[in-house]
């Protein structure tokens, strides 16, 4: 579904992200770990083609995104790490400009934005402009509409940032009802209890490079013993 070879990223002379490599599976929900300057967003900027790796191939649904940039671009949805996109448009006309790209049938769109807009609380608010939201409410409105693009991957960085615990268990509940119908999710997170609950699989990078990369059971195993995730991240990471 998602596969990064050998990707490695520099700004100047720093390399951010170095040769890099794992791939993500149809149905899968994979968590993207690490420390603040791991090279999480640049990873993820490089897959949705907002930086050009230096080095290395990302294949999207089997798509080389260097190669056939905008059918690469068909295949997944995104979430950045900062909501602060579209201000002056309303909520509604946001979904349904993401609905035009992504060719959503006309019939099916208004149902599906009120089953996301209701799951998430937002219906009321919906009509207002984007530059009036709060933060979580920005942050709800793209999650939405990256779900209602329904695209075969969705690549998100730090999602439940800034959202309520509410929202972060139902939107937790709408990725894996994504990934159910085949497709899978890529996400990064600082919440390791989140990663621990929703990821099938997870990588952590540290200073650019992964340093471990599975299931949360065979990583315990690997390091021999049965440590939270958060002690295995800390150790791994220092
Ligand atoms: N635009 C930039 N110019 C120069 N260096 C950058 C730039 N963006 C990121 N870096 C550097 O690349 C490295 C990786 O940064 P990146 O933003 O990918 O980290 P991250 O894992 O997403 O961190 P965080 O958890 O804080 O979001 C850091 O050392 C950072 O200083
Ligand atoms: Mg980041």
């Amino acid at each position: 579904m998602l596969k990064i070879k050998n990707l490695t990223k520099r700004y100047g002379n720093k390399v951010a992200v170095n040769k890099i490599n794992f791939s993500v599976n149809a149905g899968e929900i994979f968590g993207f770990l690490g420390p603040n300057g791991a090279g999480k967003t640049t990873t993820i900027k490089s897959i949705v083609g907002l930086l050009k790796p230096d080095e290395g191939q990302i294949l999207i649904n089997g798509v080389d995104n260097q190669v056939d940039i905008l059918e690469s671009k068909r295949q997944f949805s995104y979430v950045p790490d900062n909501p602060e996109v579209f201000e002056k448009i309303t909520g509604f006309d946001y979904l349904q400009f993401i609905c035009d790209v992504f060719k959503v049938p006309n019939e099916k769109r208004m149902d599906k934005m009120n089953y996301y807009l209701e799951k998430l609380v937002l219906k009321d608010d919906v009509h207002g402009y984007i530059s009036g939201y709060s933060h979580g409410m920005k942050q709800k409105i793209v999650l939405i509409g990256a779900l209602i693009a329904n695209a075969k991957i969705m690549i998100l960085d730090e999602p439940l940032v800034g959202l309520d615990p509410k929202a972060q268990h139902t939107v937790k509940e709408l990725l894996r009802e994504h990934c159910d119908k085949g497709n899978s999710v890529f996400f990064s997170t600082h919440v390791l209890e989140i990663a621990e609950k929703v990821c099938d699989r997870v990588a952590i990078i540290n200073k650019g490079e992964i340093i471990e990369l599975g299931t949360l059971e065979e990583i315990r195993t690997k390091i021999g013993k049965e440590a939270s995730l958060e002690s295995i991240f800390l150790e791994l990471t220092e």
